[in-house]
């Protein structure tokens, strides 16, 4: 209890401190927590069996969301989110600056430093944090009845987050397929993305609503199926920027800068995309290994066992695949395949 007389030099002093006290309370610190079983609003403490969270869309209204991590995937989905219409009401992340800007991206978003802080006021929980941390984050975070937790990992079930289910809870999972590389790109690529959610039927169609308003489209994956789809999409993103750069360096030995590979080879890369598109994935193959080429190969592996020794294990476990693709498709005899595939093998 503060006792400055009103007007005294001590008041701008005081209104500091306030100020500093809302901005601490803001951010989800309470310097003066209330004893475990007791719960604070303000001055006023009262045991902790009241109705959480405290606050509650209309009927009918998207449910208000919390983003816990202010990474890459939850900055973009709170803006996405927040555009689309959808009210974030809070952020949780433990970095002041990129808690900061979150709240400046996503205006009405409240921030905490702590998760725990965040159930409150949140009906919807995200949690876009590394996969790791899943589930000693869902142990710590003990939701609400009538809350939901869904998380964004691709690798992992909904079942990690079970730990913080309670009566009238769901957890479920939405992952979009995104390459979360930049803000802005990501609320671009969101839109038309396909993103895979878990959950039961009602959290399940909830999430839908949730894609759906970020012009993306859900999927609902069979179960035991997760690790592949995620698989397939880490080839996709990170296996092809792994393939890029292995095209870089040959280029390079070529006399090429990367923006030289890039628009030299991204012509075919993209011609390629096309043709599999258009015809189905096995007619798009071309090359050596669909004429039975060996020559060729055998100039390929020399080239690269003198130039780029770091690019040969690639091409091979490639040149495998095209084999037995060029095979199957029969335009490959399975005498000149043996052929191939003996060059391939490692010299003695
Ligand atoms: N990146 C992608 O392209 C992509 C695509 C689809 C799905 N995902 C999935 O989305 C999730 C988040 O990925 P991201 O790329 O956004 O990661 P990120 O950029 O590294 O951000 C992760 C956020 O979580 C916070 N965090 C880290 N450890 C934590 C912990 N122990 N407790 C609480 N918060 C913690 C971080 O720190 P602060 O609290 O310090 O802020 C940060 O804000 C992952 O499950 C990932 O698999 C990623």
């Amino acid at each position: 209890m503060r006792a400055w007389p009103a007007g005294s030099p001590r008041d701008e002093g005081e209104a500091e401190v306030d100020r500093t006290l809302d901005e601490l309370a803001d951010r989800g610190i309470d310097l003066d927590p209330a004893t475990p079983g007791q719960h604070r609003h303000g001055d006023e403490i009262h045991p902790s069996d009241h109705a959480h969270p405290h606050v509650h869309s209309g009927i009918d209204e998207p449910p208000v969301i919390g983003i816990v991590g202010a990474g890459a995937v939850g900055t973009a989905l709170g803006v996405a989110l927040n555009r689309a219409g959808w009210q974030v009401g809070a952020v949780a992340s433990r970095d002041p600056g990129r808690r900061e800007r979150f709240r400046s991206l996503v205006p009405g978003a409240r921030g905490f430093a702590e998760a725990t802080a965040l159930l409150d006021e949140v009906e919807l929980v995200v949690l876009a944090v590394p996969d790791d941390a899943l589930a000693g984050l869902a142990g710590r975070l003990h939701l609400y009845s009538g809350q939901a937790m869904v998380h964004t990992s691709g690798a992992l079930g909904a079942e990690v987050l079970e730990p913080a289910m309670a009566a009238g809870t769901q957890v479920g999972a939405f992952h979009p397929l995104v390459a979360f590389a930049d803000v802005e790109l990501a609320v671009a690529a969101l839109n038309g993305a396909t993103v895979a959610i878990e959950g039961d039927d009602q959290l399940a169609e909830l999430l839908a609503r949730m894609a759906d308003a970020i012009g993306a489209t859900p999927v609902r994956l069979p179960p035991g199926t997760k690790a592949a789809y995620h698989a397939a999409a880490v080839l996709a993103a990170g296996g092809f920027v792994a393939l890029l750069d292995a095209i870089a360096e040959l280029g390079s030995v070529a006399g090429l800068d990367e923006a030289g590979s890039l628009a030299i080879y991204g012509r075919l890369v993209e011609q390629t995309l096309a043709n599999a598109r258009a015809l189905g994935i096995s007619r798009a193959l071309t090359g050596p290994m669909t004429r039975g080429d060996t020559g060729t190969l055998e100039r390929h592996l020399a080239t690269l066992r003198a130039h780029a020794p770091g690019v040969l294990p690639l091409y091979v476990a490639a040149a495998e695949r095209e084999i037995a693709l060029a095979e199957r498709r029969g335009v490959l005899a399975p005498e000149a395949a043996r052929t191939m595939r003996s060059s391939l093998a490692p010299p003695d």
